[in-house]
């Protein structure tokens, strides 16, 4: 086979961030840019000749170009195998399921997750390792360095590959197989599940709704709520993986899944929505005029998930990302259970989960997961809650209000700001970190602050830390503010304000977030100098 070394040069901005290589698609389109990074991540792994690579993306305008450039590069690396997506198509949780089931050293995802796509949008690439998890700083750092000094790559020059049909092809010493993306991961998730209880849930006429957002999860929701859990035809929405997502902006929240809240607002509304992101590892869920919060849905994750039968018995602790609010942690209290406080970003929860001191994990940001992979996974969330809603005969309301009725209401809030001058948005968060000594007792519309640091985080199994990991300000024990900056923006800065805020008063369990927090959201302002340093006074999206 011709295989061939090609000169490069680096380009210096090529690091991993929050969750891998994040760019604009314009950014990514420039010559050797693609080539250089996938050699860089070849060049930081070890002993890789001859094993198996995962390769995969969630369908997204130049996935299919960079995947033709990625297969070349990996066959003229030498991997024995590359198992990739039929259509180039996988989502990240079924990565990191394939990755582990076929003993492959690593898989490489192309994805901006939930940020747009197109030629105006964005473009990413992350790198799992072999035992399914996010790449962690270990190796990122090793692959960030490489990126920067990198002067050449391999190429095998060969014609495109044909990646519409399921079947191997062999190529020098490296056959490329491609797969059914959808077979392996619904199969694991009929080991999880009771099917045939949730199967009961539609038969006795149970409706739901769910959008894809015209991402990667089209075809896994169609084969598995459709198909094998007999949900009629019509259910899953948007379930095409379209290169621009139809247009859509495939985070489900409440600005960009508005469409699919109003559906749920509305008299004819299902029983049930959910709704995924363009990779499928996020999650929204929506009852019949009712959002659900990512934070509470954790806390009720972590109530009944030993009730679903792979985790009888398993269940060892709970993880949530810092500015996820704490409604788990009265639960995993109440369970004699381990509760854990990890940075954002999935990357985190691996070694808790690897060492078998959680079970599940989550974020505020629409992520849940558990030890079945070590990805969160959207589709796992929302057939966890289908068992849950099974189980119970109740909806997803009812459910949610007992917790709150148990444990008092956690009021969760994100504010967006994004599209920041980066320089400036360092400065607030360079204002607030020096500030902190001085904060800790101030007194701001009369409300004190107990607490003012910033989050460091000392990995329980590694021993690795983390700082920098965010500013929290706490009012006492049931109040708090948290300030971070976003790790997954391909340009610019988003700032990210956190509010929580329990309450016992069940006559304001029914108060929405907006409302009930107005206040601890003036002060987070007013504490920042948002307007000062920014220039705005209002986010640029709300969860
Ligand atoms: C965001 C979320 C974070 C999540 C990440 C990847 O990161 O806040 O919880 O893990 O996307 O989906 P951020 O942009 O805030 O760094
Ligand atoms: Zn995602």
């Amino acid at each position: 086979m011709d295989i061939t070394a090609i000169k490069t040069e680096p380009y210096l901005d090529q690091a991993m961030g929050t969750s891998g290589l994040r760019k604009k698609t314009a950014v990514v389109r420039q010559s050797r840019y693609i080539e250089n990074f996938t050699q860089a991540i070849f060049d930081s792994l070890e002993g890789f000749a001859g094993k198996t690579l995962i390769i995969g993306g969630d369908g997204r305008f130049y996935n299919d170009k960079a995947l033709q450039t990625i297969l070349k590069i990996a066959a003229a690396n030498q991997f024995g195998r590359i198992i990739v997506g039929q259509n180039g198509l996988l989502s990240t949780p079924a990565t990191s399921h394939i990755i582990v089931k076929y003993g492959a050293i690593g898989g490489i995802i192309l994805s901006a997750s939930h940020n747009p796509g197109g030629p105006d949008g964005d473009f990413g690439i992350k790198f799992n390792t072999e035992n399914g998890a996010p790449a962690p700083q270990s190796v990122t750092d090793k692959i960030t360095a490489r990126a920067h000094t990198i002067d050449r790559y391999w190429t095998m020059n060969i014609p495109d590959i044909d990646l519409s049909e399921i079947g191997e092809q062999t190529f020098g010493n490296t056959v490329i197989e491609v797969i059914d993306p959808v077979a392996d991961y619904a199969a694991y998730m009929q080991e999880i599940f009771d099917f045939s209880a949730i199967k009961t849930l539609f038969t006795n006429g149970f409706t739901m709704i769910y959008d894809a957002m015209n991402a990667v999860t089209g075809p896994y929701a169609k084969r598995i709520f459709e198909g094998l859990l007999g949900a009629p035809a019509g259910t899953v929405i948007h379930g095409t993986p379209l290169p621009d997502f139809g247009g859509l902006h495939p985070e489900p929240n409440l600005t960009y899944a508005k469409h699919l809240v109003d559906m749920m607002y509305a008299d004819s509304a299902p029983d049930f929505a959910a709704a995924s992101d363009g990779d499928g590892d996020r999650y929204m869920i929506l009852g019949r005029s009712f959002f659900l919060n990512p934070c509470d849905s954790l806390a009720i994750l972590t109530q009944y998930l030993d009730s679903i039968p792979f985790y009888h018995g398993r269940l060892t602790g709970v993880a949530r990302s810092m500015p996820t609010s704490f409604a788990a942690d009265a639960v995993a209290r109440d369970k004699h259970i381990a509760c854990y406080q990890t940075p954002t970003g999935w990357k985190f929860f691996g070694s808790l989960l690897d060492a078998g001191k959680i079970t599940l994990c989550g974020e505020e940001s629409f992520g849940a997961g558990s030890c079945h992979l070590r990805e969160k996974d959207g589709i796992w969330a929302i057939l966890a809650w289908l068992s849950i809603l099974a189980q119970t005969g109740k909806t997803v309301a009812e459910i949610t209000h007992a917790l709150w009725q148990q444990y008092g209401r956690v009021f969760a809030m994100q504010q967006s700001y994004e599209g920041l001058d980066a320089t400036d948005a360092n400065t607030l968060m360079e204002k607030l970190r020096e500030s902190l000594p001085t904060l800790n007792g101030t007194t701001v519309n009369d409300r004190t602050i107990t607490d003012a640091a910033e989050f460091t985080y000392a990995d329980p199994v590694t021993g690795d830390t983390a700082t920098g990991q965010g500013i929290c300000l706490s009012f006492g024990s049931d109040a708090r503010i948290v300030y971070r900056l976003s790790g997954t923006g391909s340009s610019g800065a988003t700032l990210r304000v956190y509010l929580n805020e329990r309450t016992t008063d069940a006559t304001r369990f029914s108060q929405s977030p907006a409302t009930a927090m107005a206040d601890l959201a003036d002060i987070s302002r007013q504490i920042a100098n948002l307007k000062k340093h920014t220039g705005r006074e209002t986010p640029t999206t709300i969860t």
